[in-house]
């Protein structure tokens, strides 16, 4: 609490504190994954630095490649990326790590190695990032099932299996939503002092919102049964019409569907029959913190969570946020289905 007569909270839980006391409450916890998101934590740090002076530092603009996605890799994305990867590495809790940024799973060198795999996006939202509109990062934690020498089977794991995941929000303000399966809760960035402070606690998602996020400008491309929902969902006869909020920065979109509830959806077009989203780095994660909010995260048949990964950059379809939101699109879609 601040002490009166001055701003300064001399009892503050730093995201530190926080994932210490978390480890604390397992009794056959090593500290790992305290370490492991420390190394993070920094990461997020210094892109948030980063992201705040882009324009004045140069970093905005391209490196005039594109990545495995067939996308422009920005200036920006390669610091996120090699951020990432060298904290990552150097916090000895790493055995394999995916990035959206990389082809092949990343090794760790052998004395290095720990018993986390680690799957990340570092930069997400890349098309925001010249015009300052919000971007974030995404990360899901799994554990090595087995002592064998990495490789990508271990990385092909399903959300059911996360051990902790999280983004961070680089907004009017920086902010990190981490859940190590016990809630979900959030920590904003205090410039000032450096340090992720407990900011949102035990953060619940309402079971039914006022908001949908889609790109519309692909309603051509959609199937029926998306056409019918987000029409149903502006048809004044059907009830009072939702809001229509589309970042196009999967966090910032995430972030305020977890806030103020309602749907976000990525579905499948014809021209992209799995969607655009990755489930090992965008969907899992956002699906995990979801759910742990009280939310529903689906693919439209099952639960993100429950969906096999066959290769790490395999795309999904998304639909996720309120309950109730999220119940109504899945009914549309199995009755389509029928
Ligand atoms: P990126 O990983 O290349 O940045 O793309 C992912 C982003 C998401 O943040 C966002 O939800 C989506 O792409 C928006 O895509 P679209 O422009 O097709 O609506
Ligand atoms: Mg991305």
């Amino acid at each position: 609490m601040a002490s009166q007569g001055h701003p300064f909270d001399s009892d503050c839980i730093t995201l530190t504190r926080f994932v210490l006391g978390e480890q604390k409450k397992c009794p056959n916890a090593t500290g790992d994954l305290t370490q492991l998101l420390n190394s993070i934590q920094t990461a997020v740090k210094v892109v948030s630095c980063a992201v705040r002076k882009a324009g004045i530092t140069k970093l905005f603009g391209t490196v005039g490649e594109t990545n495995v996605q067939g996308e422009e890799v920005k200036k920006l994305d390669v610091l996120a990326n090699d951020l990432f990867i060298n904290m990552l590495k150097s916090s000895y809790t790493t055995a394999l790590m995916v990035s959206e940024e990389n082809d092949n799973v990343i090794q760790v060198e052998t004395d290095k190695q720990g018993k986390y795999i680690v799957c990340f996006d570092p930069l997400d939202g890349s098309s925001n990032i010249d015009c300052l509109v919000s971007i974030g990062s995404i990360f899901s934690i799994f554990k090595k099932e087995d002592d064998s020498p990495p490789s990508l089977k271990d990385a092909l794991q399903p959300g059911s299996k996360v051990v902790a995941a999280g983004y961070a929000l680089y907004g009017s303000a920086t902010m990190m939503v981490l859940s190590t399966g016990n809630g979900v809760n959030g920590f904003m960035l205090d410039p000032s002092i450096g340090e992720f402070v407990l900011t949102e606690k035990d953060m619940k998602i309402p079971s039914r919102g006022k908001i949908y996020s889609i790109n519309e400008g692909y309603q051509y491309i959609w199937d029926d049964a998306i056409k019918e929902y987000v029409e149903s969902k502006k048809d004044p006869a059907r009830g009072k019409p939702y809001g229509a909020r589309y970042v196009g920065s999967m966090v910032a979109d995430v972030h305020r569907t977890i806030k103020y509830g309602g749907i976000f959806l990525y579905p499948a077009t014809s021209a992209s029959p799995k969607g655009k989203l990755r489930l090992l780095y965008e969907c899992i994660p956002m699906a995990y913190l979801v759910t742990q909010a009280g939310g529903l995260a689906i693919d439209g048949q099952i639960p993100i969570l429950d969906v096999v990964p066959e290769n790490i950059h395999q795309r999904c379809p998304i639909f996720l946020g309120s309950k109730e939101d999220v119940l109504e699109v899945e009914s549309i879609i199995k009755k389509h289905a029928k």
